[in-house]
Parts: structure tokens; C-alpha cells; sequence
């Protein structure tokens, strides 16, 4: 990333050598290419550098690539997968698979913008502002003027466009997050008969997406409208300046070319980076929401230097357990059971009694509110 912007240019610079040494050559004198030898190499060695620092650079990204996204996936599934049970039934499983997905697609995204663009624009700033210092500092101040301007309307905008393009992120998130919630309960949702209200509930949904899809492209054309208007000018400063700069011969016609490259250059790598800001709102807010798995602390955790469970008999022992889901009755109400070990036992109650809540608790599936489980005398909770 370090060839693409040296090439970006010093390429108008190899060029007005190159133009110069056409002009004050006579025409049909022999041997032209030796006495072009220093632009031609340049432009040809500086090429020939950023392609294969570009296949490099396409090589060392197929491996590390997949492998950083490995490496993120793995750690947001194994903290999810340490949360408690209660934590999967009160959060759609569409929702978190979306979340976890994305995270790893949206760190990668971010950095490559951040590599790929912002430093390449970055330093082919720097070099091509120095280029053009040294043919005539009016045209360094021109581009500073414009890119000053330009960095100055990004930010003013820059609040808009984050806000809105986050809130898009969002609702494409809990879009999708919902059709595969939708999609997963089909059996629940056919025995029902509830297709058409699953649409008009994922309706709900879309127009909510599609909403915030025209706010985040409305702050983004708002902002291209007066970025277009600052172009133009800048356009029209430019060439009015170098045909002014020529007639008085204060620049070469090589000089021009370096010039009007060099510009048209910046302008294209400036559009796309304040572009990208755009993406990289998104992709933020992609990530906060996926990291809000991980700001939730585990709601069950075993005590530091606790001991492996040891299963002998089996022998289960409830000492006055009293347990209700979050702020509900309770379930359990100080109750003692003792199961002997291998003693079959049959759980019987209305539906709703609390049968299977029974078993969640000895697997240790929820905290209990008070009271103790013992599993072969070995305190669980
Ligand atoms: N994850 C949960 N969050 C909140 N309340 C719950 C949860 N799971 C069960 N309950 C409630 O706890 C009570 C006991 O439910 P439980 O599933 O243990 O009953 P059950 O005896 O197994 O019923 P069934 O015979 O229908 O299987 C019910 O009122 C139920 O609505
Ligand atoms: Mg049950």
C-alpha cells in the first residue's frame, strides 16, 4: 500500500519530463528513446513496483483475511456460548447468528478502508502536494484550499450521515435477525395458520428499513450536492490558473499535465475516501450491535479455583431452593428434595407446574434465588 500511492504520483511527474523532452526534441532525430530513457524508466519502473506489490499485497490478504475473521468469530461464539440459558430464550437466535456473522465481516472492512484507502490517500496527498509546491506555490495553495474545504464539509456532515447510516445498519440487522426467527418457528407458524400475519409482522420491518435507507441517502446526496458545487469551482480555479500560468510562462506545458493529472488523481481518491467514511459509520455501527453480546456479562459463573464436579452415585440433594424467572412469582418456594443416587423418579404436576424448570436447576441451567443444589455433597451453585 506503500507502491500504489507512490505510483499515483510520481506518474505525473515521470509524464511532464517526458512531455518536456518531446517538446524540445526535433522531429526524426535518431535514437528518441535514449534520450527519454530517465522518464520512460521511471514510469515503467514505478508501475511494474506497484503491480507486484499489488499481487503481494492480494496474496498476503487472501491468507490473513479469512484467518482475522476466524480468529473474531471464534472469540464472540465462545463468549456467547458462555451465557446462560435464560440469556437464549429471552434473545432471538436470527438475531444474535446476524450479529455474530456480521462482527467478524465488518472488523475485516474496516481495517482494508483504513489500509487501503485513508493511508494511500494519505500519503498520496503529501507527495503530490510537494510535487506541485515545486512547480509554483499558488497551486499548492489551491489544492490545499480545496482539500481543507472539502475535509471541513465531510465533517460538518460527517454527524448526519454517521447518525443515519447507523440507524440503517441497525434495522437491516433486526430485519434479517426476524426472517430467520420467522423462517426457524415455520412449523409453529404453519400449525397456526399465521403465514400472512408473518408477513405483515416482517412488513413492519421492511418499511422501517427502507425509511431509514432514504435518510442515510439523503445525508449522503446532501453532502455530495455541496462537495459537487466545491469540485466544480475548484475545477474552473484550476485551469483558469494554469492557462493564466502558461501564457506567462511561469509553468511548462509538461508542468500543466502534472498538474491536471495530479488533481484529477486527488479528486477521485478524496470522493472515495469521504465515501468510505460512509461505509465505515455502518460498519461501527454494525459492530457496536454485534458487541453488545459481548458487553453482556455471563449471568452464570463458576468461583475462581472451584472444583470439577466429581459423580460418584448421582445422589441429589435441593436444600430449601426457592427460584422464579427474573422478576415473576416464584416457582420454587423454599423446597428440599432429596434423589438418591441411581433412584428413578417420576416428576408429575400440572403444565406449568414447573417440571422442566425442576431438571434446568439440578443442570445448573439458572441461578437460584436462594438455597442450595448438592450433587453427590458437592454444593452446584
Ligand atoms: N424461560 C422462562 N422465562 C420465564 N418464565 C418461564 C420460562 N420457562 C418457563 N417459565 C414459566 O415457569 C413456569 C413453569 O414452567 P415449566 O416449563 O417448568 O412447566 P412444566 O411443568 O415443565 O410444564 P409442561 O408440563 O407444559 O412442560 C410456567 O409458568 C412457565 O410459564
Ligand atoms: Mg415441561
Amino acid at each position: 500500500m506503500i507502491f500504489w500511492p507512490l505510483n499515483e504520483s510520481l506518474c505525473p511527474y515521470f509524464v511532464k519530463v517526458l512531455i518536456n523532452k518531446l517538446l524540445s526534441l526535433e522531429p526524426g532525430i535518431n535514437a528518441p528513446f535514449n534520450l527519454l530513457a530517465f522518464p520512460l524508466m521511471g514510469l515503467f519502473t514505478s508501475w511494474l513496483l506497484m503491480e507486484i506489490a499489488n499481487r503481494f499485497y492480494g496474496m498476503v490478504s487472501m491468507y490473513v483475511w479469512p484467518r482475522f475473521r476466524k480468529d473474531i468469530r471464534e472469540s464472540i461464539l465462545t463468549y456467547t456460548q458462555g451465557h446462560a440459558h435464560g440469556y437464549f430464550s429471552e434473545h432471538f437466535t436470527g438475531g444474535l447468528a446476524n450479529k455474530i456473522a456480521e462482527l467478524p465481516r465488518a472488523c475485516a472492512h474496516i481495517l482494508d478502508i483504513f489500509i487501503c484507502n485513508f493511508f494511500s490517500t494519505i500519503l498520496t496527498f503529501c507527495i503530490s502536494l510537494g510535487l506541485v509546491l515545486q512547480i509554483n506555490p499558488l497551486f499548492g495553495l489551491i489544492l490545499l484550499v480545496f482539500v481543507a474545504i472539502f475535509v471541513a464539509l465531510t465533517i460538518l456532515n460527517m454527524k448526519d450521515i454517521n447518525h443515519t447510516a447507523k440507524t440503517h445498519a441497525e434495522a437491516i440487522s433486526e430485519l434479517d435477525g426476524q426472517i430467520v426467527d420467522s423462517l426457524g418457528a415455520m412449523l409453529a407458524v404453519r400449525l397456526f395458520s399465521r403465514t400472512s400475519y408473518e408477513l405483515k409482522y416482517l412488513n413492519k420491518y421492511q418499511t422501517d428499513e427502507i425509511k431509514k435507507s432514504e435518510q442515510a441517502s439523503w445525508a449522503i446526496e446532501k453532502a455530495n450536492f455541496y462537495k459537487g458545487w466545491l469540485t466544480f469551482i475548484f475545477v474552473v480555479i484550476t485551469f483558469s490558473t494554469l492557462i493564466c500560468a502558461w501564457n506567462n510562462r511561469w509553468i511548462t506545458i509538461g508542468d500543466c499535465s502534472l498538474v491536471t493529472m495530479t488533481f484529477f488523481n486527488l479528486m477521485g481518491l478524496i470522493w472515495h475516501s469521504t465515501f468510505h467514511i460512509t461505509q465505515i459509520a455502518k460498519e461501527i455501527g454494525i459492530s457496536n450491535a454485534a458487541l453488545s453480546i459481548l458487553s453482556a456479562p455471563h449471568e452464570i459463573k463458576n468461583y475462581p479455583n472451584a472444583r470439577p464436579l466429581l459423580i460418584n452415585q448421582g445422589a441429589i440433594y435441593l436444600d430449601r431452593v426457592t427460584f422464579s424467572y427474573k422478576e415473576k412469582t416464584n416457582i420454587f418456594n423454599e423446597i428440599s428434595v432429596q434423589i438418591k443416587g441411581g433412584e428413578k423418579v417420576g416428576l408429575v404436576g400440572l403444565s406449568g407446574s414447573g417440571k422442566t424448570t425442576f431438571v434446568h436447576l439440578i443442570l445448573r441451567l439458572y441461578n437460584l434465588n436462594s438455597g442450595k443444589i448438592l450433587i453427590d455433597n458437592q454444593d452446584t451453585s
